[in-house]
């Protein structure tokens, strides 16, 4: 089954063309990844898939539904998730409460029920708690569950904001560079923790530069390039693409081998 397809997407932003007739389709289960150099219109696909950007033409479906043009909450309502670029956390709060409050954005809220105190929101309560260590859990953040955010190293708050996104009940998961600027043990951490969200069943779609991690967690790939795509396939058939290859010549930092 196929749940998200972008079809002929293009967007402009004035005279500059982002993004141009980018058709991507990713099936249900899949780990779909989409790299490209720095500028290559990863992010603004992104924004295109979940709502932050209305494209310039061209549709997105997600689950055989014309989502195109819906604000960024009801897509997320939908289950379609994204992460950022950029974390964002209440610094302030521990690493539970942050997942705890996000798993609240599901469910309907019952201020009067709240106020009085209703069985059925206690209940509900505690099952958000529940849900909320297990995500914690699956994330391997136990150990820091009452750890404020803001005193965690950089690649634990990005798996932190991961796990966020994880407990508003994801379909598909979009993932907008999810290891860069991590250091090797906290790359290999992320890594354990989104084929542990696989495990369960979410697709997931991720953006990267980290050649390594794209090719070994991804089913398939997708190459942009200045707003194009340029390529698709499985990893090995991208790493051998000629045009890949070139688009990424000259970036020592970023080569595909
Ligand atoms: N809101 C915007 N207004 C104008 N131009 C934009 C906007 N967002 C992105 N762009 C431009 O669109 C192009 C694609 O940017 P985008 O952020 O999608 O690239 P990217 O592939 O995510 O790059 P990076 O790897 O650096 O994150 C760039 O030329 C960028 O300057
Ligand atoms: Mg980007």
């Amino acid at each position: 089954m196929t749940i998200l397809e972008a079809a002929n997407i293009t967007k402009r932003f004035g005279g500059l063309e982002a993004l141009r007739n980018i058709d991507l389709k990713v099936e249900a289960g899949e780990l779909v990844g989409v790299i490209g150099p720095n500028g290559a219109g990863k992010t603004t696909l992104f924004n295109i898939l979940s709502g932050v950007f209305r494209p310039s033409s061209g549709k997105v479906f997600f689950r055989d539904e014309d989502i195109t043009g819906m604000k960024p909450h009801r897509i997320a309502e939908k289950g379609l998730v994204r992460t950022f670029q950029a974390t964002r956390l209440y610094s302030n709060l521990p690493v539970l409460e942050n997942v705890y409050i996000a798993c609240h954005i599901p469910a309907r809220p019952n201020i009067a029920g709240d106020i009085i105190g209703l069985p059925s929101v206690k209940r509900r309560e505690s099952q958000a708690r529940q849900r909320a260590k297990d995500i914690v859990s699956l994330a391997g953040l136990e150990s820091v569950s009452l750890e404020l955010a803001r005193n965690l190293p950089h690649g634990y708050q990005r798996t932190l904001g991961v796990a966020v996104a994880l407990a508003a009940e994801p379909k598909l998961l979009c993932l907008d560079e999810p290891v860069t600027g991590m250091n090797a043990e906290e790359t290999q951490f992320m890594m354990g923790f989104i084929q542990r969200i696989r495990q369960q069943g979410i697709t997931i779609l991720i953006v990267e530069h980290h050649m390594k991690v794209v090719m070994s967690l991804c089913d398939k790939v997708a190459v942009l390039n200045f707003g194009r795509k340029i390529a698709d396939g499985k990893p090995e058939e991208i790493q051998n693409n000629k045009d890949v290859i070139e688009a990424y010549l000259g970036r020592q930092e970023e080569s595909v081998a």
